[in-house]
């Protein structure tokens, strides 16, 4: 089976993070979150994907130049200007020609989700659309799906208030689509799947859901990237990394965090609920907590870092302190 994977999106709420790449090529313990979502595909019966891709194709091209991710072939369709999560579905079921069933994945969502099972009762029940759902304590910032005994759509309500949500399940970001779904999806603008396609499908009752309680998350904040690298790190996942190679003097304190390759940290420092991408240098007696740095960060001795996300090849002055702050990469406005 082919399955599209939307990795088109600017990742906003990532930043400084995606300001020169995007979120899919983030690493999650040290491996970027594309190959991780790919390798799932692949053990799942995926031959082969095709990424939708706007902002920073590059990113991808270049380090996957030989067409393929890991073993698994891709090709890409790349959008000249944002076409809304629907219209990306459209434009590249065009590009890469598709007829048959195919998948589609927010490519910035990690889960263990059992995808042949959802394929096959996509089948079962004769859908042209269905969404794995996933049960979540607060339904408020997605979208929220009601269903009948047999799985039929009954209601897709996008990001309802708080405390209003008729369900705990939501779009869990995994689509089986019939080409013929495509087909309705309007051209020369912008659509969202989630605000436009899915209400429609539901309207015409061929749109079906399928809830499955497994491994899933969202990685689009700077808490829930932090989250994503600590899951895999803590063997959450059915897939296990290998860890990055750092430097790190004995004499620090390490827990529950990640530190990126040609990483260095010196005597004294404590480490916490964070995430250090490659190249950081970490000076004696720093502290950093639920924190991420980009690459090439360097953390002067005794710099205090608490909740905060730094841009590419920033320097923290000795001493200094930053409480829940953002730093943009170095050279930026
Ligand atoms: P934020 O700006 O932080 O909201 O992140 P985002 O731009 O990634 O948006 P969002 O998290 O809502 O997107 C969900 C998935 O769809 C991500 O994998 C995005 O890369 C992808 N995506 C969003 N908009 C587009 C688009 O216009 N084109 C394509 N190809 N992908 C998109």
């Amino acid at each position: 089976m082919f399955a599209i994977v939307l990795v088109g999106g600017f990742g906003t709420r990532l930043r400084p993070l995606t300001e020169h790449v995007p979120k899919q090529m983030l690493p999650i313990c040290g491996v970027p979150m594309i190959e991780w979502v790919v390798g799932h595909l692949a053990d799942h019966g995926v031959e082969k994907v095709g990424l939708a891709m706007g902002y920073r194709p590059d990113a991808f091209l270049e380090a996957y130049p030989n067409e393929h991710i890991a073993t698994t072939p891709y090709q890409v369709a790349v959008e000249s200007e944002p076409l809304g999560t629907a219209g990306a579905i459209r434009f590249a079921v065009e590009q890469f020609q598709l007829t048959e069933t195919f998948l589609v994945l927010n490519g910035d969502v990690l889960t263990d989700l059992d995808v042949r099972a959802l394929v096959e009762f996509h089948r079962d029940v004769q859908a042209e659309a269905t969404i794995a759902l996933q049960p979540v304590d607060d339904p408020s910032s997605f979208g929220v799906v009601t269903t009948d005994n047999r799985g039929r759509v009954e209601a897709f309500i996008e990001k309802p208030e708080k405390g209003s949500a008729p369900s705990n399940n939501i779009n869990a970001g995994t689509y089986v689509l019939e080409p013929s779904a495509v087909e309705q999806i309007p051209q020369g603008r912008p659509v969202s799947v989630e605000r436009e396609t899915f209400p429609e499908l539901a309207a015409k009752g061929t749109l079906y859901a399928l809830p499955s309680a497994t491994y899933w998350l969202d990685t689009g904040t700077p808490r829930q990237f932090i989250q994503a690298n600590l899951d895999m790190l803590n063997g959450k996942r059915k897939q296990l990394p290998d860890l990055p190679d750092a430097e790190i003097d004995p004499k620090s304190l390490i827990t529950q965090s990640v530190i990126g390759n040609g990483s260095e940290v010196e005597a004294g420092a404590v480490i916490d609920k964070s995430v250090l991408l490659d190249g950081c240098r970490i000076g004696a007696n720093s502290e950093i907590l639920g924190s991420v740095l980009s690459e090439d960060v360097y953390v002067g001795q005794g710099a205090r870092l608490d909740g905060c996300v730094i841009g590419q090849g920033q320097r923290i002055q000795p001493g200094e302190v930053l409480m829940n702050e953002s730093r943009p990469e170095a050279g930026s406005a």
